[in-house]
């Protein structure tokens, strides 16, 4: 298994051969670590993408780890999480710039605490622009932190080339915890994202754009990289 590549499927547009591509990866031994499923509300970014509930029960049925970028304000954000826990979901990043993003970190560490329900892991993801003192201060209640190497709000756009010192300072700062670096990473940039700090990657456009080639860039990943 390619533990270290994640795959973003919001830029999937036909999903029937999406998905048989994906379960043939399986078979050549390509695997990738987990599928990261952006959900947006149309007002925390501009952009509006649903929950995509159905395809989040089959993909879990069939055993791909799921990890959800809730790229959503306030307003719904409870209810979002609580939606991505019930369909599956291993991981949810929530964004540090929501308002008392802190309370909801407690609320899936609520539901943490009670054994009848799988461990469910919780991060931060945060902007290019924003310090990540933000993160820095609630690192003993999270798991994970989503690096944001572009703004978030869409899928295919370029890779903002100051990320990488960014990722150096949130590992100085906050030690071994998990670090996962979305948007614009493609198989020119990845090894230099992952030499800098990174444990994982998101990796969209570059492998979705063409879905008969995925397998070609992957093999040659897991080749050259990982
Ligand atoms: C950006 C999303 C990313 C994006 C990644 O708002 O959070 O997950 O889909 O896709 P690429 O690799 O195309 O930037
Ligand atoms: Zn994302």
């Amino acid at each position: 298994m390619l533990e270290k590549i994640t795959m973003s499927i919001l830029g999937v547009k036909d999903l029937e051969p999406f998905l048989s591509e994906l379960d043939s990866l399986k078979e050549k031994d390509l695997e990738i670590g987990a599928i990261h499923i952006d959900v947006m509300d149309g007002e925390f970014v501009e952009n509006k993408a649903l929950m995509h509930t159905g395809l989040m029960e089959k993909l879990a049925e069939g055993g791909y780890r799921l990890e959800v970028h809730l790229m959503v304000g306030k307003k719904s954000l409870e209810e979002e999480m609580i939606k991505a826990i019930k369909y599956g979901a291993d991981k949810i990043w929530i964004h540090v710039e929501v308002e008392d993003a802190e309370k909801y970190i407690n609320i899936v560490n609520g539901i943490n605490r009670k054994a009848e329900f799988k461990y469910i892991s919780i991060g931060l993801a945060i902007n290019p622009d924003t310090p990540i003192q933000n993160v820095a201060i609630l690192k003993d209640k999270i798991d994970s932190v989503l690096v944001m190497s572009v703004f978030p709000g869409k899928g295919g756009q370029k890779y903002i080339e100051s990320s990488y010192e960014k990722i150096k300072s949130i590992r100085g700062l906050l030690g071994d915890i998990e670090i996962v670096v979305d948007g614009g990473i493609n198989e020119k940039n990845i090894k230099k994202v992952l030499e800098s700090g990174a444990d994982k990657v998101v990796m969209g456009h570059a492998l979705t754009s063409n879905i008969n080639h995925m397998d070609k860039k992957l093999m040659w990943i897991k080749k050259h990289i990982v």
